[in-house]
């Protein structure tokens, strides 16, 4: 079965047929989906949707581009959240240089709160980073190290990973695996796709970014969770092995770093 380990189906994209849309996921054999929060807002609806249906999880957190506006006591609104069972994950969170050049600082800041956060939870994190390698794999470093000082686990996901297969190595040097999701099927993904065929199967688990970067042949509409499998299709092209090989070990992969997915 599949998991989509980055998705955000509270999103009004989806409020004319979310219902029928979460129920088809079973038939169409995806069993799991991670929604994430991006503020405080998104992450209550979040748990709200997870609460209500029994295929959706949880991450809560605050995203690189919604730090306008958030509250001081954002990490114990967080951590009050997590209380909740199906709170899976702490995202998704990170590093934006691309969109925002200008708040660097409390970028870093807030990414750095919601790590201890999770490793003090225990619970895996889901990264959001563009344009900004350097400081996330430094930031990770540094917080990996402490957190393993504390005898605390922190580890996660590179969500819609894009650097090179060298950041690549270092991230999962680390612990952390790599999310793929709709890029690899697109023509011009060259790098990505040298990533996949270099980076062992173990390194990998699958998302969409819902309603984001849908693939082929659906790209730019709206994505879902049953499109995933034409992500394992290009994998398993990519890697020269069966479809059923990259289903079976990402989902593994998932269930592994993500232990909430299989309590209760
Ligand atoms: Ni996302």
């Amino acid at each position: 079965m599949i998991i989509d380990t980055h998705a955000h189906y509270d999103d009004e994209k989806y409020d004319e047929d979310r219902e029928e849309l979460l129920a088809s996921f079973w038939a169409g054999g995806v069993s799991k989906v991670i929604n994430m929060g991006t503020r405080i807002e998104t992450s209550l609806s979040t748990v709200e949707l997870a609460k209500t249906h029994e295929n959706v999880y949880a991450a809560v957190g605050i995203h690189p581009e919604e730090l306008e506006g958030l509250v001081p006591d954002y990490i114990s609104v967080l951590w009050g959240l997590t209380a909740e069972k199906k709170v899976v994950m702490i995202g998704e969170i990170g590093l934006d240089y691309y969109w925002d050049k200008d708040h660097k600082e409390e970028q870093k800041k807030v990414f750095r709160e919601q790590l201890q956060l999770a490793a003090r939870l225990g619970l895996p994190v889901s990264i959001h980073s563009r344009e900004a390698a350097e400081d996330t794999i430094n930031i990770l470093e540094e917080e990996v190290a402490a957190a393993t000082a504390k005898g605390q686990r922190l580890t996660g996901i590179l969500h819609c990973f894009g650097y090179s297969t060298e950041m690549a190595k270092r991230f999962i040097s680390l612990g952390f695996l790599l999310g793929i999701g709709g890029v690899c099927t697109f023509k011009n993904s060259k790098k990505l796709k040298e990533t996949i065929k270099e980076i062992p199967l173990e390194k990998l688990v699958l998302e969409t970014d819902a309603p984001y970067l849908a693939p082929e042949p659906y790209r730019g509409k709206r994505n879902s969770s049953l499109y995933i499998d034409f992500v394992a299709a290009a994998i398993a092209d990519l890697k020269g092995i069966e479809k059923a090989e990259v289903l079976a070990k990402t989902e593994e992969n998932a269930l592994k770093l993500i232990p909430g997915l299989s309590a209760g």
